[in-house]
């Protein structure tokens, strides 16, 4: 949510800032601006300042191309205080124009700062929360940013990501973070400030994660960190191993397209070197609790949201089938002001893409203050739900760029079947079953390549249904889950109105809903469950409704009900939301494409919610 970067080095800042910017579009694309240090013989001048709305290339356009200056910060904005229009957009300056600062997260005291520094005789250009920031600083400046800094958001409320510069001292860029994410990049000769690692790993893939309550000083050369205390801060270099191919389209028309064909090798990273055949079990080194520590879980509770939340409930259904023990998905929203219950043998999973989702990061610390144990299961290497979890498992799915989440979903439910499975081996599972889970398991990413054949039938298919305004996802046990994540891809970058319910439970009502003009798409396990399911297509057809069935290749009688048909891979029941949900990402991108929507970038949206 809103994208950072600054850069201090040789080279031209500008053109850094926007590469970096296009990188960040991701985190929000309302608009966008850059501020540069253009005039580095005269400190009195203000610091030159683009900023528009729009996308990075509306920006492009009013950036000069050889706009001098080394030493700027950038951001791209996704609007919480303030709509969206020139004035609002980042950077903000104090009024003499010599702070400049950019900002992610919320100032929840800004009203009350406002009016205090109005007193004070500032005038406030915009209506953000964010400019109050820019004339704090300058309020208490006296020689020293850090200083200044440090002191100013002292005054703060709320969360904040933070990198700003004063004209007085060229080439040092100050950041600060408390609750939004922010990365130091070090380079040979030049520093790098960034919400997140995608904005500079063109140039550096040496990164320090700043915890909250920490402030960084960058010059070219050298940077240090201290804490609100002004103690240092010994500096962790991590190495981000992500290949720059990763973050770049690679042929494909969007991100969206490439991330979902992707999934077989995102599937195949989540699993491997994790399965051992020999013993039937999952190697996951690091969830930091012994054999006798898991024996003793007696109930799982999963908290995430949106598409992690799907992954999270299906995995619910998984723990309780083969493991036993009982399980609940929770929306973290919810259950951060629920009250939450707590107790010896609870075993808590934050469950987060990008690792960074506010609700999540909450909810996870409102149970680990409660003394409860939460293992992460994250995909961003160094975020603050993986290092504030107290264990956990990588997905490994690589970068996710499109807003929509596609293989960071494969992936977690990759990691959660891996859990399951050393779980279920504690408790009833045999080694021979074992051994079967895995085998199953590791044909998982070649059965999704299978699957991803169907690319032109589901073509084909949202060709004809785009058009509808509504639609009912529906499916049964492991595949209501599934129902709801394609529900929510169809919502999000086509914006159809797009409902997911179990299907046993829609003529508890939603079957009201169903006319010619509500398409149903249905979901048909190959268990026991298909003849019940099959029962519930019928009765929408009886009420002239419209069915897109996707069920096991060749299944006659279901292709005969439906109106459309997609014949996925055969496979066990246990595994089929594996297979289930590639035709759901297919045929939201397939009808987001034809209704000519911005399919990696929706309206509205931001692939990192880092506010509440
Ligand atoms: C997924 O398509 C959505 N954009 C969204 O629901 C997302 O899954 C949610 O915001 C949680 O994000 P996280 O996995 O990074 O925590």
């Amino acid at each position: 949510m809103c994208g950072i970067i600054g850069y201090t080095g040789p080279k031209r800042a500008a053109r850094i800032l926007l590469e970096g910017l296009k990188r960040l579009e991701y985190r929000g694309y309302d608009s966008a601006g850059i501020a540069v240090n253009e005039d580095l013989e005269n400190n009195d001048t203000p610091f030159t300042v683009y900023k528009r709305t729009g996308k990075i290339a509306q920006l492009r356009e009013i950036v000069p191309k050889e706009l001098p200056g080394i030493c700027g910060i950038g951001h791209t904005r996704w609007a919480t205080h303030g709509g969206v229009t020139d004035t609002n957009a980042h950077p903000h300056c104090s009024s003499d124009g010599r702070i400049a600062i950019v900002h992610n997260g919320i100032i929840e005291n800004y009203t009350t700062l406002k009016e205090m520094l109005s007193k004070e005789g500032f005038t406030f250009a915009s209506e953000t929360d964010s400019e109050v920031i820019a004339h704090l600083i300058a309020y208490v400046y006296e020689g020293d940013l850090e200083t200044a800094v440090k002191t100013a958001v002292s005054y703060l409320k709320g969360t904040y990501g933070i990198a700003c510069m004063h004209k007085a001292e060229p080439g040092r860029i100050v950041g600060a973070r408390n609750g939004s994410p922010l990365v130091v990049g070090v380079g040979d000769g030049e520093m790098f400030l960034a919400s997140d690692v995608t904005a500079m790993l063109a140039h550096t893939r040496r990164v320090v994660y700043l915890n909250d309550g920490e402030i960084v000083s960058l010059y070219p050369h050298e940077f240090s960190i201290s804490d609100a205390e002004d103690r240092p801060i010994v500096p962790k270099i991590n190495h981000i191993d992500w290949e720059i191919s990763a973050i770049e389209k690679e042929g494909f028309s969007c991100y969206m397209e490439k991330e979902i064909f992707e999934q077989p090798d995102s599937i195949a990273r989540a699993l491997s070197g994790r399965i051992d055949l020999e013993t039937g079990t999952a190697k996951l080194g690091g969830l930091n609790l012994s054999k006798k520590e898991l024996l003793g879980v007696d109930a799982i509770q999963i908290i995430a949201a949106g598409t992690s939340y799907h992954a999270g409930m299906t995995a619910s259904y998984l723990f309780e089938q083969i493991a036993r023990i009982p399980s609940q998905a929770h929306l973290a929203s919810e259950l951060r002001y629920k009250n939450p219950i707590v107790f010896p043998g609870m075993l808590y999973f934050a469950v987060s893409q990008s690792g960074e989702t506010a609700d999540t990061l909450y909810a996870m610390r409102e149970i680990q203050r409660r003394g409860g144990t939460v293992l992460g299961i994250c995909n961003v290497v160094g975020s603050t739900i993986a290092r504030e979890s107290d264990g956990g498992v990588y997905v490994h799915s690589g970068p996710e760029i499109a807003v929509a989440s596609t293989k960071a979903f494969t992936s977690q439910l990759a990691a959660f079947y891996l859990l399951a499975l050393n779980f279920a081996r504690l408790h009833d599972m045999s080694a021979h079953q074992g051994q079967q889970y895995c085998q199953k398991l590791q044909q998982i990413p070649g059965l999704v390549q299978e699957t991803l054949k169907l690319r032109d039938t589901v073509q084909r298919i949202a060709k004809r249904y785009c058009h509808y305004k509504d639609f009912l996802f529906l499916g049964r046990n492991l595949l209501y889950p599934i129902a709801l994540e394609g529900a929510l891809k169809l919502k999000e970058i086509s914006y159809i109105h797009a409902e997911g319910y179990a299907a046993g439970e829609i003529k508890h009502g939603p079957i009201a809903l169903i006319s010619p003009e509500t398409p149903s798409v249905f979901l048909v396990s190959n268990d026991h469950l298909r003849e019940k399911t099959i029962s519930n297509m019928k009765e929408i057809k009886a009420r002239g409704g419209l069915i897109i069935a996707i069920a096991e290749a060749g299944d006659e009688e279901v292709s005969s009900i439906a109106d459309a048909y997609i014949g996925i891979p055969h496979c066990d029941t246990l595994f089929q939301p594996f297979l289930m949900v590639i035709p759901l990402q297919l045929f939201a991108y397939f009808c987001a494409l034809e209704l000519g929507k911005d399919v990696d970038q929706p309206r509205n949206l931001a692939k990192s919610v880092t506010v509440e």
